[in-house]
């Protein structure tokens, strides 16, 4: 675990929903994509792996009344802490990789936003892999390395080797033994500027916590310069959907 990573995420994680959640909208078009994906159903035990603060968690069980607790994982303890109790989440504290050794159970998984984070993908793949029974599903939501935020232009170069390779995810997935398939959803928002730049002053993004105070400053002049005109802002956010299957 980077100390960029640790840094990043023990100080994001009381602003995480406040940045992050965007809206109920935007979090049920993307749940509604993720029960669709797994095929959910009431008997399946769900893995929320890297499930940050459970947000898209809670909102799947809002869809699908599952009979056991989702399984979430995520390494920070600051993040699993904004888990409301009583949701029907069960929080583990434990790196995505640590995990998928050693627990097996799940019928279903999904990891949204973070398997970039993960350097030995292709362990982790076949490890679910192993733990699924035949039928389960494993599911990759992820931000290309190509994005449209209106960000200053160094963050959107960092991200080309930031963000993983969506190929790249799936030729993976494929050795491990999963039949793949692949889709993805685009999101339009409008945000007001005052509320972005507060976000990326703030480093939402681990690729924005990689950048020296000095740096992070001169990309919010050039923001500034590029967006005067402008009260809120609009872009299209891609979620790459990479459904695995064990057949
Ligand atoms: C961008 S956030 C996404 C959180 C959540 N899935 C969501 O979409 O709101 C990335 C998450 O990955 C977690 N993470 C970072 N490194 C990890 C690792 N090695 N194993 C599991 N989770 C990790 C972070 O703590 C964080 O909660």
């Amino acid at each position: 675990m980077s100390e960029l990573l640790r840094e990043h995420y023990t100080r994001l994680a009381e602003k995480y929903d406040d940045f992050l959640y965007y809206s109920p909208v935007f979090v049920r078009a993307l749940t509604m994509k993720i029960v669709e994906k797994l095929e959910l159903q009431p008997d399946d035990v769900l893995l929320d792996l890297a499930c940050g603060t459970g947000m898209y968690s809670v909102d799947i069980l809002k869809q699908v009344s599952l009979k056991r607790p989702v399984q979430a994982v995520d390494p920070f303890a600051e993040m699993l802490a904004a888990i409301p109790a009583g949701c029907g989440l069960t929080p583990i504290c434990m790196d995505a990789l640590a995990y998928s050794e050693n627990h097996n159970g799940y019928t279903k998984a999904f990891m949204k936003e973070a398997v970039h984070h993960v350097d030995d993908k292709a362990q982790l793949f076949a490890n679910i892999y192993a733990s699924l029974p035949k039928g389960g599903a494993f599911l990759l939501v992820h931000v290309p390395p190509t994005i449209r935020y209106p960000l200053f232009d160094a963050a959107l170069e960092r991200a080309l080797n930031w963000h993983a390779c969506p190929d790249e995810l799936q030729a993976m997935l494929r050795d491990a033994g999963f039949t793949v398939e692949h889709d993805f959803l685009e999101y339009p928002h409008a945000i007001p500027k005052v509320k972005y730049f507060a976000m990326v002053e703030s480093q939402y993004m681990t690729l924005l916590s990689s950048f020296s105070p000095e740096e992070l400053a001169a990309g919010l002049r050039e923001m500034e310069a590029r967006y005067m005109d402008e009260e809120v802002l609009e872009f299209v956010d891609h979620f790459d959907f990479i459904t695995a299957r064990k057949v």
